[in-house]
């Protein structure tokens, strides 16, 4: 099926969407992205990302060509018209295409954003098995520039650091940088110990993730003890459990890191509760 996409105003056939060789996205990496999840036809977290779009933007000093309701009706409009039922909205918007090839922004009275937005079908989103089985990552250096909070499209780093995971037999990367994790290659990273939830704190070196949030408000609902901290590699690999966050990936257990077991080798009860009670909780507030 030929997807429909939506490009400046636009609803197209993907083989009609086109975009200038001179956009700044292309040319520049000088952009900003969201990717939300869609259950049961609806979006997920759908106000976390919205917000964290126009942070981003406005970090950035880009306009936001949209308003928070049409975004809406572009996520919506588009799950409808692909009808998707699991799956992906995935949203770009980048500086624009000033017709020419300079660092210098261009002005903004006379070169408008590009706004792309597209679905990813994945039927049964919520139920990969790699949830059951767990996942096995590697830690690689953590080389990002210093402004990880701005959700931008430089993804070479990470998609490097997946590329690293894969040939070393990995599901992902977590990023270390001066000893401490960071988070993963496109996901927030956790570790538990005697029960504790233990996660990094927000500052720029990393991205504030939508999940993260609802998860960590979710756990301490459920009593669960939080602690926002650093944590080095070798206390994440004497964890009880380990757990990532993403809009694409929910709670994914981690039960393997640079090779070294984590508990009994198998997803944690805390992931586990942690991947139930957000998917049952976020579903009902779908929209
Ligand atoms: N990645 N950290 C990084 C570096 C990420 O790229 C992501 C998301 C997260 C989790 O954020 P959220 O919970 O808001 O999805 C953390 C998306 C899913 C991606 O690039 O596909």
């Amino acid at each position: 099926m030929t997807r429909t996409v939506y490009l400046n105003g636009e609803y197209l056939p993907e083989t009609e969407a086109k975009v200038s060789i001179f956009d700044r996205g292309f040319l520049m990496a000088d952009g900003v992205y969201e990717v939300t999840s869609v259950l049961g036809g609806k979006l997920i977290d759908f106000e976390g990302h919205a917000v964290r779009l126009a942070r981003s933007l406005g970090e950035l000093e880009m306009a936001n060509p949209v308003s928070k309701d049409e975004l809406l009706e572009i996520h919506r409009e588009l799950v409808a018209k692909n009808e998707i039922v699991d799956g992906l909205v995935y949203l770009q918007i980048t500086r624009g295409a000033p017709g020419d090839r300079d660092f210098v922004f261009p002005d903004p009275e006379t070169t408008a954003p590009t706004i792309v937005l597209f679905t990813q079908n994945k039927p049964g989103l919520d139920k990969d098995p790699k949830a059951a089985k767990g996942t096995k990552i590697v830690t690689v250096p953590d080389i990002r520039w210093h402004r990880r909070d701005i959700k931008t499209v430089q993804l070479l780093y990470p998609s490097m650091a997946k590329m690293m995971a894969k040939k070393a037999g990995c599901d992902d990367a977590w990023l270390v940088e001066d000893g401490f994790v960071t988070e993963g290659s496109s996901n927030n990273a956790y570790i538990v110990k005697g029960g504790k939830i233990i996660t990094r704190a927000l500052s720029n070196d990393i991205l504030h993730g939508i999940t993260r949030a609802a998860v960590l408000r979710f756990a301490k609902e459920a009593q669960m003890e939080v602690v926002e901290r650093n944590f080095t590699v070798e206390e994440a690999k004497e964890a009880d459990e380990a757990f990532t966050t993403s809009a694409s990936a929910f709670v994914m257990p981690v039960v393997e890191i640079d090779g070294v077991a984590l508990g009994d080798g198998a997803p944690g009860a805390v992931s586990k509760r942690l991947r139930e009670i957000y998917l049952d909780e976020s579903l009902k507030t779908a929209i």
